[in-house]
C-alpha cells in the first residue's frame, strides 16, 4: 500500500510537469501563458509555435497521462503484490485508470506554477491510448478532422471526448466486456464531464463568436 501511496504523488507530480511552458520556454524564448488563447495544452502550442512542436508539447503531455499507468504495470511484475484491483458488489475491477487520472489531475492543477495547467485534453488522450488503443487512435483522427474542417480546437478536443466515449461503449459491447470494465468507463465518462467544465469559457466564446482559430499550417 505504502508502494501504491508512493505512485499516486509520483504520479500527480509528473502530471505537473508544465511541457508547454517548458518546450516554449527552450525553443522560442517564450512563455505559452503569454500568447495565443494563454492556455499551456497543444492546441494552443499548435496555435503559437507551430506544428512541430506543438506535436511534441501533445506526445510529452500525452504521456504524462501514459507514463504512470505503464509504471504501476511494470511495478506489478516486478513487485508481484502490486494488486490494482478492487472488489465492488462481489465483482473485482481494475482501478489502474485511477492512476492516470491522477496524473491527468496534476497536468490540470500543476503544483509548480500555481494550480493553473491545461484542459486535460492530451494528457487524457495519453490514458485512453495505453488502456484502450483503438479509441485512443480514433479520437485524436477526430480532433484533426474537426479542427481541419472548423479551425476551433476546442470543438476538436469537445467531439474527440465524445468519440472516446462512444467508441469505447461500442468495442466493450462488442467484446462482451462491459461489465467487468465498468470501472475505466466510468472514469472515461466522469473524464469526458470534466473535459467539458474545463472548456467552459471556450463554450462560451464559441456562441459569442469570440474563439480563437487555429490551423495545422506550417509556422513560418
Ligand atoms: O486542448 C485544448 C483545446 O480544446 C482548447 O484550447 O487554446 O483554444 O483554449 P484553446
Amino acid at each position: 500500500i505504502l508502494l501504491q501511496i508512493g505512485l499516486f504523488i509520483a504520479s500527480y507530480l509528473i502530471g505537473s510537469i508544465p511541457s508547454g511552458i517548458i518546450v516554449s520556454k527552450v525553443f522560442m524564448g517564450i512563455d505559452l501563458r503569454e500568447h495565443g488563447s494563454k492556455n499551456i495544452g497543444t492546441s494552443n502550442a499548435i496555435r503559437v509555435m507551430g506544428i512541430k512542436l506543438g506535436i511534441l508539447v501533445f506526445l510529452l503531455d500525452a504521456l504524462k497521462g501514459a507514463l504512470p499507468i505503464l509504471l504501476v504495470r511494470l511495478m506489478g511484475h516486478l513487485v508481484g503484490d502490486m494488486s490494482t484491483y478492487i472488489t465492488i458488489f462481489n465483482q473485482s475491477f481494475n482501478y489502474e485508470i485511477l492512476f492516470g487520472v491522477t496524473a491527468i489531475l496534476g497536468h490540470t492543477f500543476p503544483l509548480y506554477i500555481g494550480f493553473k495547467g491545461g484542459k486535460a485534453v492530451a494528457a487524457s488522450c495519453g490514458v485512453v491510448l495505453v488502456l484502450t488503443p483503438i479509441p485512443g487512435v480514433l479520437c485524436i483522427l477526430a480532433y484533426i478532422i474537426v479542427v481541419a474542417i472548423t479551425k476551433y480546437a476546442s470543438l476538436g478536443s469537445t467531439i474527440a471526448a465524445l468519440v472516446v466515449l462512444i467508441s469505447t461503449l461500442v468495442q466493450l459491447l462488442v467484446q462482451g466486456r462491459l461489465y467487468e470494465e465498468m470501472f475505466m468507463f466510468v472514469f472515461y465518462t466522469l473524464l469526458v464531464i470534466f473535459i467539458f467544465v474545463r472548456h467552459k469559457d471556450n463554450y462560451k466564446r464559441l456562441l459569442n463568436g469570440t474563439e480563437n482559430k487555429m490551423s495545422f499550417k506550417k509556422k513560418s
